[in-house]
């Protein structure tokens, strides 16, 4: 059993307090803001999970009042790495840190990068997408395919953000948020990175490498003083040859969000919320279809990457799709991806 500490009652704190909680695990939870906390008590919780669980305690500021085995940082991500680096000082057993890892030209990420490789602290990123059933079943049938088999990688993570909206009933829209703001964190690239992650985490499970360069298109909405990209389409090729296409926007309903892999031999399909009961793989091979559907529901998206984030404190030999070096891989191809925006060509990832 483990003591955790959250920072941020909004969404994902919620979602972090409860899947904590269902692994029976002593959670405090911390908002800078007095009111997040009292919605968390009084309408987030009881309304997702049907009661208050009086075991979460709640604490206004972020200064721990406890000794911590995890501390998972579920803030806007402009305070992600302040918060990351002020949570290493404590020396827990992990820390999970949300996506996207931190802003856009955020002045200290560097600085997080070299103190990170001087830490025994297990740190995580909230890319939970690839630590999924589905996924984790998806990446087992890539094992058998050859480098040389490949075609073509295609992602997309198309979603109008009402959903997100919807999950926060005490905001009115992007303006409200740092959604709004691509220079907070906010915006289709860095908001639906999952896609992104996605795409990296398949390349690497195929043996294609990191991702070497990138052309991008953004379009961005400019009014109001709101300055966000509604829309990212990436062209990618990694180290390794593999090519393909990024798509990511706060656009689409209903959402689509989807893998497709294809290689000579067939086709490799992630359908993420393909329905209400959960993920879909289709893994298409020399003429035989391999149909499956995963069960899960929106708290299951959380409770499992506990339990794998679980799962690699008790086990530190095992690499995890989910460390921090592969946050800040997705991390370092978003800046490139806007510097290629910019400048209107072929950007290479400066890692
Ligand atoms: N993995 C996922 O699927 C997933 C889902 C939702 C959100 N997220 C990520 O989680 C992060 C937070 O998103 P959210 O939707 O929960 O936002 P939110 O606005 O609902 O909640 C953020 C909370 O953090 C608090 N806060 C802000 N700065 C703080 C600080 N310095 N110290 C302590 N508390 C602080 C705010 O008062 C607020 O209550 C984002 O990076 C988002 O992308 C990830």
């Amino acid at each position: 059993m483990f003591k955790v500490k959250i920072l941020g009652a909004g969404s994902i704190g919620n979602h972090l307090a409860n899947a904590s909680r269902h692994l029976g695990w002593v959670v405090h939870l911390y908002d800078k803001d007095e009111e997040a906390l009292k919605r968390t008590r009084e309408s987030i919780y009881p309304s997702r999970y049907g009661f208050f669980d009086e075991d979460i305690k709640l604490f206004a500021g972020t200064k721990s009042r406890e000794v911590y085995d995890i501390i998972m940082v579920g803030t806007p991500p402009n305070s992600h790495i302040e918060l990351a680096m002020e949570a290493l000082l404590e020396k827990p057993k992990a820390i999970l840190i949300e996506k996207p890892l931190t802003n856009l030209n955020n002045k200290n990420f560097e600085q997080f990068i070299k103190k990170i490789n001087l830490t025994d602290t297990k740190i995580f990123i909230g890319y939970d997408h690839v630590v999924g059933d589905a996924s984790n079943y998806l990446t087992k049938q890539l094992k058998s395919l050859n480098l040389e088999d490949l075609e073509f990688l295609d992602v997309e993570i198309k979603e109008h953000w009402q959903g997100i909206f919807n999950a926060h009933p005490w905001i009115k829209g992007p303006e409200d948020t740092y959604l709004g703001y691509y220079e907070q964190g906010g915006g289709a690239c860095l908001e639906h990175s999952h896609g992104l992650n996605m795409w990296q985490h398949i390349a690497l499970s195929v043996g294609a490498g990191k991702i070497k360069k990138v052309s991008a298109y953004m379009s961005f909405n400019k009014f109001n003083g709101l300055n966000y990209d509604k829309f990212c389409s990436v062209n990618i090729e990694t180290e390794n040859g593999l090519c393909g296409r990024l798509i990511q926007d706060v656009l689409t309903f209903p959402p689509s969000k989807k893998a497709i892999l294809q290689s000579k031999r067939g086709s490799y399909e992630w359908y993420c919320n393909f329905n209400k009961d959960g993920d879909r793989i289709v893994v298409k091979e020399n003429g035989k279809t391999v149909d499956k559907m995963f069960k899960k529901n929106r708290p299951d998206d959380f409770i499992n990457e506990l339990k794998h984030i679980s799962y690699v404190i008790h086990n530190s030999k095992d690499q995890s799709p989910i460390s921090i070096n592969n946050g800040i891989e997705t991390m370092k191809v978003i800046e490139a991806i806007f510097e290629s925006d910019q400048k209107k060509k072929f950007v290479e990832v400066k890692y």
